[in-house]
This record gives structure tokens, sequence and C-alpha cells, in this order.
């Protein structure tokens, strides 16, 4: 791992166009309720694939430069954007992408993000389950140390304490913008609760520029994969990552911040879209030109428009943090074919997917 160096801002591999854009969204704030609504659009990160894992990924790809690594093993369900993510950007620096990837419920999602990982030349492997997972990843590291190669080992999601502490410049980014007079400065701020990082990170850089928003974290993830000791834990461990990094961080950062775990809209599980879900991504598409999705940024509109209707944010002034990369993939994918996938995994392409799915 690379240390953080006191006084030392954490390494970054840059990765991001930064700042991202904001948009305020009227009519999908009269529509749900909100005094205002202002969409922070990390769905254009990066290009050619944006979304909420750039942020940490600057700093864990960095991390593994530094570690002399030239392989880079992440974890992740079959369709997983961090799995994507990390092949997309690992690759760039020059690093061989791994991914150790685990069952899910079907969508067409999950099609689109193989074959990109395909395309970018990951190697792609398949686990029966997370235990099996932990033991493949650790088979294969210990593989390539056999042939001399060091392999940089990212968890599930991308979240540790230093990615967190990478996430919270999005905080401080915000701040930024609303210095600047881009959105009210929000009372709430709504992000999907997967792996943590996102939502600690973002609740860490708001406390860090003083700002006193609520980050409702809406859980999309079943709890027993994200117990509140874990994240208590994150928040502590990147809280000190941050003031060591940062002399000017305000004592006590882990004790300020405003972070609230939102229940109630995982519905079936992870990755299976509920009705609520894509009634959101309806509304914000038709009321803002959004594009959401039914795993992460549906379920967590979702948790928007129901405290909207509850007359909770009539005197609020709102913030949804849009963390699924919008820019189109087509080009990523060229060129892939699903019968080159472990056998287990070509079994998303010719079963169905669920019905609730949408393909665009
Ligand atoms: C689109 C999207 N939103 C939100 C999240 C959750 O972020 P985190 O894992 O940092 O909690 C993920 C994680 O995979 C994601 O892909």
């Amino acid at each position: 791992m690379a240390e953080t160096t006191p006084g030392a801002p954490l390494a970054r591999a840059p990765l991001g166009e930064f700042p991202t854009p904001v948009t305020l969204a009227p009519e999908a704030a009269a529509t749900v309720g909100a005094r205002s609504l202002a969409f922070k659009r990390d769905d254009r990160s990066a290009r050619p694939y944006g979304g909420n894992k750039v942020r940490k990924l600057e700093v864990l790809l960095a991390e593994a430069r530094a570690a002399g690594a030239t392989r880079v093993l992440t974890f992740g369900a079959a369709g997983s954007n961090h799995a994507l993510a990390t092949a997309v950007y690992a690759t760039r620096l020059g690093l061989q992408p791994v991914s150790v990837l685990t069952p899910q419920v079907n969508a067409a999602y999950v099609r689109k993000n193989l074959l990109a990982q395909r395309a970018v030349g990951a190697e792609i492997h398949s686990a029966p389950d997370h235990e099996a997972a932990i033991a493949l990843g650790d088979d294969l590291v210990r593989a390539a140390a056999e042939r001399g190669e060091r392999t940089y080992v990212i968890p599930f999601g991308g979240t540790t304490p230093s990615s967190t502490a990478g996430v919270a410049t999005a905080g401080l980014e915000l701040a930024a913008q609303v210095a600047a007079g881009m959105l009210p400065e929000p009372d709430a701020v709504y992000v999907a609760l997967g792996s943590m990082g996102t939502a600690v990170g973002v609740a860490l850089g708001l406390a860090m520029a003083g700002l006193p928003a609520e980050v409702r974290a809406v859980r999309v993830v079943p709890a027993a994969a994200t117990p509140d000791d874990r994240l208590g834990t994150l928040l502590c461990e990147s809280a000190a990552i941050l003031a060591a990094a940062y002399p000017d961080t305000p004592p006590g950062l882990a004790d300020r911040v405003r972070l609230r775990v939102v229940e109630g809209l995982l519905g079936e599980g992870y990755a299976h879209f509920s009705a609520e879900g894509m009634a959101a991504i309806a509304l914000a598409r038709e009321t803002a030109g959004i594009a959401l999705e039914g795993t992460y940024t549906g379920k967590t509109f979702a948790a928007l428009i129901a405290d909207g209707a509850a007359g909770e944010l009539a005197e609020q002034d709102v913030v949804f943090w849009d963390t699924y990369n919008s820019h189109d993939t087509a080009a990523l994918r060229d060129g892939a074919d699903y019968r080159e996938l472990p056998v287990e995994l070509q079994a998303y392409f010719t079963g169905e997917v669920q019905p609730l799915d949408i393909v665009p």
C-alpha cells in the first residue's frame, strides 16, 4: 500500500474530468415536492466511462503503481460497474485488469458490462459466491507471484479507507459550486449505498467544507453486506487519512459527519429491479432528462420521491448524486464476443433478463 505523507495530498492517478457539472432540475423539483433539486453529475466524471468509481480509482490505481504492481485484481457481481471501471482505467495505465465475478439476477446491463470488460482486455473469472471469489482471488495472486508478477487487489466496490478519503474531494467540489452560486446550499444529499465508500466519502467532504447537509445514503445492497459497524470504522479510518493528508482538516471530522442510512428500497435484493425504482427512472427521464438505472440510482431516486410525497422536502434544497455512467458505452464493447467469456457468464447472454428490465 502506498503511504500517505503527513501534510501531502493523497496520491492520485488523474483519470477524471473534475469538477463534474451540476444540473438544476426545477420541473423535477416541483414534481417531487422539493424546494429545489440539483443533480451532481458524477455520471460524467470521466471518458469513456464515468460514474462514481472514478474518484476511488484515481487513488487505488496510484497505489497500485506505487506498489509496483503489473496486475490489478478486483471483485464484483457479474454486471459490476466497478469491475468495468477498474478494467477500463487499469488498462489505460498499462496494468492488466483481472475481474473475479459472482452471480446476480440477469439484466441487459450485465451483458454490456461483461462485453466491455472483455473488449478492453480484462482477464475474467467466475466464482459461485463471495467466499469462493475471495479464495480464487488469492489463488490468482499467488500464481501471478510465482511468475514474478505483483497483483494489487481492490475489494468489492472499490471501497477502502484511502479510496473513500479520495471521494471526499467530491464534497469539497460541491461546496465550491454552492459558493459559486451554481446551486442553493443543500439541506440533503441523496446517494446510493453499496460498498459505502461513495456515501461516506461525500459526507466527509461536506463536513470538511463545513456544509451541514445531511447525506441520505439509500441502501441498495443487503444490510449483511454493509453492516453499521463497518460503516463507522470506514468513517473513522477515512477521516484519519484525510486529517493526515490535509493539515487544514477540521478537528474531530468524523463526528461532524451527518449521514443517515435510508432503508426499505432494496426490494427483492441486490440488482432486482423494483416497481418504485422503475417509476423513479421514468420520472427522472421525463422531468429532468436524466438517465438512471435499476440497481443503484433508480432505487435511490425512489427514496427521494417517497420523502417528497411524505411532505418532507417542501422546505428543503436537495441534491441527487448521480453515480451511474451516462456516456455511451457501445464503442467500448466493439469486437467482443460473449462466447469468449467463462461458460458460467455466457448464461447471461442466453438466458432471459428479469421482467422489469428496460432494454434501451
Ligand atoms: C452506479 C453505482 N452507484 C452507486 C454505487 C455504490 O457506491 P459504493 O459502492 O461506493 O457505495 C455503485 C457501486 O457499484 C454503482 O455502480
